[in-house]
């Protein structure tokens, strides 16, 4: 049986960055369920299809194809056969996805393909609802969060960096609505597995963090 760590936890809490070196360190797959709905999302931007509008969107999901494939152990999102992973790392797609995902015929698409992924290989998954609803049997769960603050300055940092000029109050108010929506939305909501460890990461650095966490994954092995 494949060995599955689900990590979930709000917008910005390092999920990826974490998750991406637990992979390497255990040699596990990483799957990045957020691209998949950025995926999506990016999919009804470009046809110009209302985020409000429930019917438009079931209507075009049989038109979407989302798969993965893995380049130099990197996780690559196809949409319809073309890769997206360059064009759906910003605000704009990821308040879409936010507003999109709350949809269960999004949902149920990209469930499956995330299902399959963790069933034949030892994955390392992270998302809002992995260990809630994807992977309930996943022998480590856990949830990362952080303060609303501390993720909105590591965005912020990481935007300046790249040379993005950006507002943080504009960042964190755009957090608290993403947490918002992702923890009100009916299905699948954000929130902890009962069985899932807290780790919040505030006071901690990406070394710490990947520390708990592996050692939670020892404890489980
Ligand atoms: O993690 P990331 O910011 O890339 O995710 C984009 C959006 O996709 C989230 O705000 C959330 O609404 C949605 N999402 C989800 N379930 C997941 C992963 C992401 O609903 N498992």
């Amino acid at each position: 049986m494949s060995m599955n760590i689900a990590i979930d936890g709000p917008a910005g809490a390092g999920k990826s960055t974490i998750a991406k070196r637990l992979a390497k360190k255990l040699g596990f797959i990483y799957v990045d369920t957020g691209a998949m709905y950025r995926a999506m999302a990016y999919y009804f931007l470009q046809h110009n299809i209302d985020a409000k509008d429930e019917n438009a969107i079931a209507a075009a999901c049989p038109d979407v194809d989302v798969t993965i494939t893995y380049e130099n152990g990197e996780q690559q999102v196809l949409l319809n056969g073309e890769n997206v992973n360059g064009v759906i790392r910003n605000e704009e797609v990821g308040n879409m996805a936010s507003s999109t995902s709350v949809y269960p015929v999004v949902r149920k698409k990209l469930v499956e393909l995330q299902r399959q992924l963790a069933k034949s290989a030892d994955v390392i998954m992270d998302g809002r609802d992995i260990g809630t609803c994807v992977l309930p049997d996943a022998q480590v769960k856990i949830y990362l969060t952080a303060s609303s603050a501390t993720r909105a300055k590591r965005r912020y940092d990481e935007l300046t960096e790249k040379g993005v000029s950006c507002d943080l109050a504009e960042i964190e108010k755009d957090i608290i609505d993403r947490d918002y929506r992702d923890m009100h939305r009916e299905t699948s909501p954000l929130r902890q597995a009962e069985d899932a460890v807290l780790v919040d990461s505030s006071e901690m650095n990406i070394d710490e963090v990947v520390d708990a966490i592996y050692q939670v994954y020892s404890e489980a092995r």
